[in-house]
Formats: structure tokens, C-alpha cells, sequence
């Protein structure tokens, strides 16, 4: 038998799908030259700034801040659904204690999923009562899947308190100060939309095709599972964890340089200009960290900082927002591995607005691809 030819080798597509567009949205705007981040028409700083987490995602799932009413039911929905299936923990005890909690929580939803009410009914009045249902139920989950990091049980939720400050205290076992709160609330807000990102995009490939909302977010949580995507924010944090002084990070940083390191934490495929999501939590990481005695964290991360950008900038090569989520979750007292569990929390929002603006009029997402001989 001889095999048939293909086509030669003619690149007809950009690598990466980079530059592409596959649909519009009102969702958010990325602006990759002036640095800009904006959900709704709100600039992401003056969300951080003046609003609630649950008032962010309200706006980005509905497209306008919530009015008194609005936000108040939105809250007793989101308070509603606290309690997840109880046959998702009990997937703990046959997960290892030592699984990535992101695989750990994914396994989680997945059975969680399988609990959602309505599930065969796919009409745009059932997906809209879900996402309340997806981010609630996971904010327990992560924080139960943080806590068998050390194989302690799931907390039950305390209704007084808000959606962040009450995943800490799922997570965490104690009542955050309004500080730590408040740059922990910023952090997830700064995080609960991103475009069409990798993992954006897997979520709505998923929906595109049919499936339910549950499994588009966990097509997400596979995509971001990556070190290139939401995995930085840990080994950003593990690279500036191993120095005792600003002096030795700095001087690894320009070795590392010269050796062509890829730094976690680095560069990004939309900002060639410094990510706007690094300003608005620099001066809660920095006052966090001093407040608990960890000045030298800062000091070792703004010296690792200024090496890298000092050489990259020039390449459109600045902190992202992986960079810097670590100096707030480290002095909280969450686990190094469980870094990435609140950055997924915060997206699956923005996942879930994507699917739900995409699903009334999109079509099946399904390219192709150029057919090459093996020669
Ligand atoms: N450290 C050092 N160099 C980096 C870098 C980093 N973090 N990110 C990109 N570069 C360099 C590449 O080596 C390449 O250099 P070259 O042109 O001399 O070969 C150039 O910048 C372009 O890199 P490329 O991978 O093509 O850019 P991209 O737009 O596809 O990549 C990321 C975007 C995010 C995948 C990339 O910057 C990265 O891997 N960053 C680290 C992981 C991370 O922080 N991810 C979270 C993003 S929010």
C-alpha cells in the first residue's frame, strides 16, 4: 500500500490561534498596549476599589452593576447554594491528601456536577439559575480540598459571612481581618474575568457543542490546570520562596537570565505593556506582608522584579498578575500548592458569562486542520 499525499507545508493559521477572533463579547476589553482591563465599562481598578466580589460577578455575568435589590437577591442566592452535594467530599477519601488541589477540587465538581438540579434542561431560564449554584458550591469545595491538603474534614459554611471572607474561613478555620480580607476580595476580583483566554475558550468550546454549563467550567479547570496558564502564581512564588535576601534573588534572577529561564509569574500573550491587575493588588500584598513580618517577601520579589524587567521589558516582558497573588495568599496562610484554587474560583466566572453570551446564537466550535504527509 502506498500512502496518499497531503497537503505541502503552507502555514494557513497563527500559532497558538494568536490575534485570532472567534466571537464578539460585551464581557471585557484586554487592552494589550495601554494597559488597560476593563469588565462592563468598568475600569478593573475601580471595581477593586469600590465593590463587593459579589457585586463583580453580578456585573459580569449580567452585564450592569446589581441595583439594592438585585444584589441583595443575587447574595441570598449565592448564600443558598453554600452547601454542595455531600457525595462530593465524600469523593475525599478516595483522593490522596498529596493530589494538586485543583485536581483535587475538579474531582469534586465533577461529582458535584452530576448532582446539578435540572440537569436535562438546557432553555436559557435553567443555565441562568446555575451559575450561582457552580460558584457557590465550588467555593466550598476549593476550601475543602485546601483543608484535606492537611486531611482535615470540609467546614460547614457561617452564613454571616460574605462570599470571600467566608471561603477563607472554609479554607482557614478562622475569621480574616477586614485587611485581609479586603486584598483577598481585590485578588479575586482583579482575576474573575480574562477574555477569551486558553481556558476561557476551552469552557466554551465545551458549551458550544451542547453540554451543560458544569462541564464547560470544567473544561476550564483542565486549561488552567497548566504551568503556562493559572499553575504561575505557585511556581512564581516557589522560585522567590527559596531566598533569604533580596541580594541572592536578585542575583539567581540575573543567572537565570543569562541561562534563558522562563520565569512563572512573566509575560503575557495579550499584555506587552505591564498588566494593570499588578497595580491594583500591589500596595494590599505589600501592607499584608508587612503586616504579618514578611517585609523580606516583598523586598526579594521587587528585587526579582526589577531584574527581569529590567532585561525583558524591552521584549514586552512584564510581572503578570501570576506574580503577585502569592505575596497575598502566602501571609493569609494558604497552602503554596493551593495558590491557583482561588485564581480558578474567581475565572469560573468569567467562564460562565462567555458560555451564557455565546449560547443563544453560536455555533458548534469546531476547526480544522491542514492534513500533512508523515514525510
Ligand atoms: N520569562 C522569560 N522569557 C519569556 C517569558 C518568561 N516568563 N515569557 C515569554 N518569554 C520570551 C520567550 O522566551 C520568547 O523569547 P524569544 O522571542 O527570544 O524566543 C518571547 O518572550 C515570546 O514568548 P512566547 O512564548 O512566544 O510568548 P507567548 O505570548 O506565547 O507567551 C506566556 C505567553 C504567558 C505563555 C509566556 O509569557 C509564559 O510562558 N509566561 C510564564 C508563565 C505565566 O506566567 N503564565 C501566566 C500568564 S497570566
Amino acid at each position: 500500500m502506498k500512502p496518499e499525499a497531503g497537503n505541502q507545508k503552507v502555514q494557513t493559521y497563527q500559532r497558538g490561534l494568536e490575534g485570532l477572533e472567534v466571537t464578539d463579547t460585551r464581557i471585557s476589553l484586554i487592552d494589550g498596549v495601554k494597559s488597560r482591563l476593563i469588565y462592563r465599562g468598568y475600569p478593573v481598578d475601580e471595581l477593586a476599589e469600590n465593590c463587593s466580589f459579589e457585586e463583580v460577578t453580578y456585573l459580569i455575568l449580567h452585564g450592569n452593576l446589581p441595583n439594592q435589590q438585585e444584589y441583595s437577591q443575587w447574595k441570598d442566592e449565592l448564600r443558598e447554594w453554600r452547601i454542595p452535594p455531600k457525595e462530593a467530599f465524600d469523593s475525599l477519601s478516595i483522593i490522596p491528601s498529596n493530589a494538586h488541589p485543583l485536581a483535587q477540587y475538579r474531582t469534586m465538581l465533577t461529582i458535584a456536577a452530576c448532582h446539578i438540579p435540572e440537569a436535562g434542561r438546557s432553555d436559557m431560564q435553567a443555565q441562568w439559575r446555575r451559575p450561582a449554584r457552580i460558584l457557590s458550591w465550588s467555593a466550598a469545595l476549593a476550601a475543602g480540598a485546601i483543608r484535606h491538603l492537611n486531611s482535615q474534614a470540609p467546614l460547614p459554611p457561617k452564613d454571616d459571612l460574605d462570599f470571600s471572607a467566608n471561603f477563607l474561613w472554609q479554607a482557614l478555620e478562622r475569621e480574616v481581618s477586614p485587611e485581609e480580607k479586603s486584598a483577598f476580595e481585590a485578588s479575586l476580583i482583579v482575576q474573575a474575568e480574562h477574555g477569551l483566554h486558553a481556558a476561557a475558550f476551552a469552557a466554551l468550546i465545551v458549551i458550544s457543542t451542547g453540554a451543560d454549563l458544569g462541564s464547560a467550567v470544567l473544561a476550564g479547570m483542565g486549561a488552567l490546570s497548566g504551568v503556562r496558564h493559572g499553575g504561575a502564581n505557585q511556581l512564581a512564588y516557589e522560585d522567590i520562596s527559596k531566598f533569604e535576601c533580596a541580594e541572592e534573588a536578585r542575583v539567581w534572577a540575573r543567572k537565570q537570565l543569562d541561562e534563558g529561564y522562563r520565569f512563572p509569574g512573566y509575560g503575557h500573550r495579550v499584555y506587552k505593556c505591564p498588566d494593570p491587575r499588578v497595580a491594583v493588588l500591589e500596595s494590599h500584598a505589600k501592607n499584608l506582608l508587612a503586616s504579618k513580618g514578611m517585609e523580606d517577601r516583598w523586598e526579594i520579589y521587587s528585587a526579582v522584579r526589577a531584574e527581569i524587567e529590567g532585561a525583558l521589558s524591552p521584549k514586552g516582558i512584564y510581572a503578570n498578575v501570576d506574580s503577585i497573588t502569592g505575596l497575598i495568599y502566602a501571609p493569609l496562610g494558604l497552602p503554596v500548592s493551593s495558590f491557583p484554587i482561588p485564581f480558578c474560583l474567581a475565572i469560573e466566572t468569567g467562564w460562565m458569562a462567555h458560555c451564557l453570551e455565546y449560547l443563544p446564537h453560536g455555533a458548534m466550535i469546531e476547526p480544522g486542520a491542514v492534513y500533512l504527509t508523515s514525510s
